[in-house]
C-alpha cells in the first residue's frame, strides 16, 4: 500500500479589510511573488495530493496566480470555518477517490496571508497530527511578541489543547495567555466534515470559526495536540504594516540564502532580492542593488551599486553597472560590460559585449564583440508596433547612433558617430548617416560681432 498523503486547503476568501486596498490581500507580494504563491510553494515538498485554494467572488486575479491549483469560491466570506466547508465539493470526491492509493489521512487548513512558513515547519506539524495515540486536530502554535490580535491556545494540565478562543471573544485571563494560534491546523481527513459541520457562529464577529473545530474535538471525545513552531514563520500579514515587516523577515532570509550560496553582498542591508534570484559563486553585489522577479546570475559576475535587475540571465565575467536597469528578457553572455545608464530589454548582448554608457538596447540581438557607443538607442517603437534591431559580431556603433527599427548592421560594420541608421548595413560596411559639417572660415567673429549688435 502506498504511504499515506495529506491535501491542503489554502484560505484566501477575506476581504482583507484592514490592508485598505483595492486588490485581494493575498494577491500583494513578498519579494516579488503574491503571499499566495509562497504558501503553495512551500508546500510542494511535501508533496499534497491536492491543494484547494478558497477565494472570494471577483477575485480571478488570485485564481491565475494560484494555477493548476483548484479554486472554489466562498460567497460571502462567514469565517475560516465556513470558508473549509467551501472547498467541500472538491474535497469529498478526492478523498473517496484517493482512498485505494492509501487514502488522504490529513486535511492541512493553511491561511493565505503567512507567507514565511517553512516546509519543514508544516512537516512538524504534520508529524504531530499523525503520532500515536491518535491526535484528531493538531494546532501550530507560537508565541508571538505581540500576542493582542491572535487567537488563544488554552491547554489542560496534561498538554492537551481544549479550545481556541479569538482575541475579540476572550476573557482578561485568556488575554494573558501567550500561546497563540498561528493560523494552520491539521485534521484528520475522518473527522473534518463532522467537525466543520458542527461549528456554529455565537460569536463576536458573527463568524463560523474554523477554531472552534478544537472545542467541538473534545467533546466527542478525540484528542487534539499543540506543535509549537517559530512565531517569525506565522506572522500573518493583515496590515500594511505587518506586510512591510514580512517583506523585512523574507529579505533577511534570502540574503542569507546567497550568502550561504558563495555570493558576496557587500552591504547586504541594501540588497533587496526576489524569492527567485538566483546568485552563483563569487558573484559580487555592491550595495543598493534591487533584483526584481526572474533574475539568474551565474559566477563571477559584479552587480555594482544602484542597479535595478527583473527577468535577466547573466552569464559568468559579467559586469553591470553602476545605475544599469536590465528588464525582462536581457541576456548578457559571457564577459558582457553594461555601464551607467544603460537600459537593456528583451535583447541578447553576445559575449564580450560593451555597452559603457547612456545607452536604450530594447528588442535587438547584439553579436559578440561589438561595442555599442555612449547614447546609442534602439528605437523600437513607433506608437503602435515594436519592431527588433540586429547587430552583427564585431560591430562597432558610433556614439549618439539611432537605430530605426526594424534594421540589421552587419558583422564588422562601423557606424560613424551622431548617425540615424534606418536602412540596413552591410557587413563590414562604414556607414556616415548624418549631415555634413560645414566649415565657413574666420566667419566665427563676424557671428560675434553680429550677436553683441543685438544685444540689449
Ligand atoms: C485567524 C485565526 C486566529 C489566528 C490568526 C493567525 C480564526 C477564526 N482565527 O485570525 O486564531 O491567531 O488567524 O494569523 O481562524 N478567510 C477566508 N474566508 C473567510 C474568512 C477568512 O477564506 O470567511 C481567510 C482569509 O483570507 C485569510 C485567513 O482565512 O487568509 C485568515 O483570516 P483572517 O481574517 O486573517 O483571520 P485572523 O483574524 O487573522
Ligand atoms: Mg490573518
Amino acid at each position: 500500500m502506498n504511504r499515506p498523503r495529506f491535501a491542503a486547503i489554502i484560505l484566501a476568501a477575506g476581504e482583507g479589510t484592514r490592508l485598505k486596498s483595492a486588490y485581494p490581500k493575498v494577491l500583494h507580494e513578498i519579494a516579488g511573488r503574491p503571499m499566495i504563491r509562497h504558501v503553495i510553494d512551500t508546500l510542494l515538498p511535501l508533496d499534497p495530493a491536492e491543494t484547494i485554494v478558497v477565494l472570494g467572488r471577483d477575485m480571478e486575479g488570485v485564481a491565475h496566480a494560484v494555477g493548476p491549483s483548484p479554486i472554489v469560491v466562498q460567497s460571502p466570506p462567514r469565517g475560516t470555518g465556513d470558508a473549509v466547508c467551501a472547498a467541500r465539493p472538491v474535497l469529498a470526491p478526492l478523498l473517496a477517490e484517493r482512498l485505494a492509493e492509501g487514502g488522504i489521512a490529513d486535511i492541512l487548513v493553511l491561511y493565505g496571508d503567512t507567507p514565511l512558513l517553512h516546509t519543514d515547519t508544516i512537516a512538524e506539524l504534520l508529524a504531530v497530527r499523525r503520532r500515536a495515540p491518535q491526535v484528531a486536530v493538531a494546532v501550530a502554535g507560537m508565541r508571538p511578541d505581540d500576542p493582542a490580535p491572535y487567537g488563544r491556545l488554552v491547554l489542560g494540565d496534561d498538554g492537551a489543547l481544549l479550545r481556541i478562543v479569538e482575541a475579540r471573544d476572550a476573557s482578561a485571563e485568556e488575554r494573558a495567555i501567550g500561546l497563540c494560534n498561528g493560523g494552520i491546523m491539521a485534521i484528520d481527513s475522518r473527522h473534518i466534515f463532522d467537525l466543520v459541520d458542527r461549528i456554529g457562529n455565537n460569536n463576536a464577529k458573527r463568524e463560523f470559526y474554523l477554531t472552534d473545530i478544537v472545542a467541538i474535538a473534545r467533546a466527542q471525545g478525540l484528542s487534539c495536540r499543540v506543535a509549537e513552531l517559530p512565531a517569525g514563520e506565522l506572522l500573518g500579514v493583515n496590515t500594511r504594516a505587518e506586510l512591510a515587516a514580512a517583506e523585512a523577515l523574507m529579505q533577511d532570509r534570502l540574503r542569507r540564502r546567497a550568502l550561504d550560496g558563495g555570493a558576496t553582498l557587500v552591504a547586504p542591508e541594501t540588497v533587496f532580492l526576489a524569492a527567485d534570484t538566483r546568485l552563483g559563486r563569487d558573484v559580487v553585489v555592491e550595495p543598493h542593488v534591487v533584483f526584481g522577479p526572474g533574475v539568474t546570475v551565474a559566477d563571477n559576475v559584479r552587480i555594482r551599486s544602484f542597479s535595478h535587475l527583473e527577468g535577466a540571465t547573466i552569464a559568468s565575467g559579467a559586469i553591470v553597472g553602476p545605475f544599469a536597469r536590465l528588464r525582462p528578457g536581457a541576456v548578457l553572455d559571457t564577459d558582457v560590460h553594461v555601464g551607467n545608464f544603460v537600459e537593456v530589454k528583451a535583447t541578447r548582448l553576445g559575449a564580450g559585449v560593451k555597452a559603457s554608457h547612456l545607452s536604450y538596447l530594447g528588442d535587438s540581438d547584439v553579436g559578440a564583440g561589438t561595442n555599442i557607443g555612449a547614447g546609442t538607442i534602439t528605437c523600437n517603437y513607433d506608437g503602435f508596433n515594436k519592431f527588433r534591431t540586429i547587430i552583427g559580431e564585431r560591430a562597432f556603433i558610433g556614439s549618439n547612433t539611432a537605430l530605426v527599427a526594424p534594421v540589421t548592421i552587419g558583422d564588422g560594420a562601423y557606424v560613424a558617430t551622431g548617425s540615424v541608421v534606418i536602412s540596413d548595413v552591410p557587413a563590414d560596411a562604414l556607414t556616415i548617416a548624418r549631415a555634413r559639417q560645414i566649415d565657413k572660415p574666420g566667419r566665427a567673429a563676424d557671428l560675434r560681432a553680429r550677436l553683441k549688435g543685438k544685444k540689449g
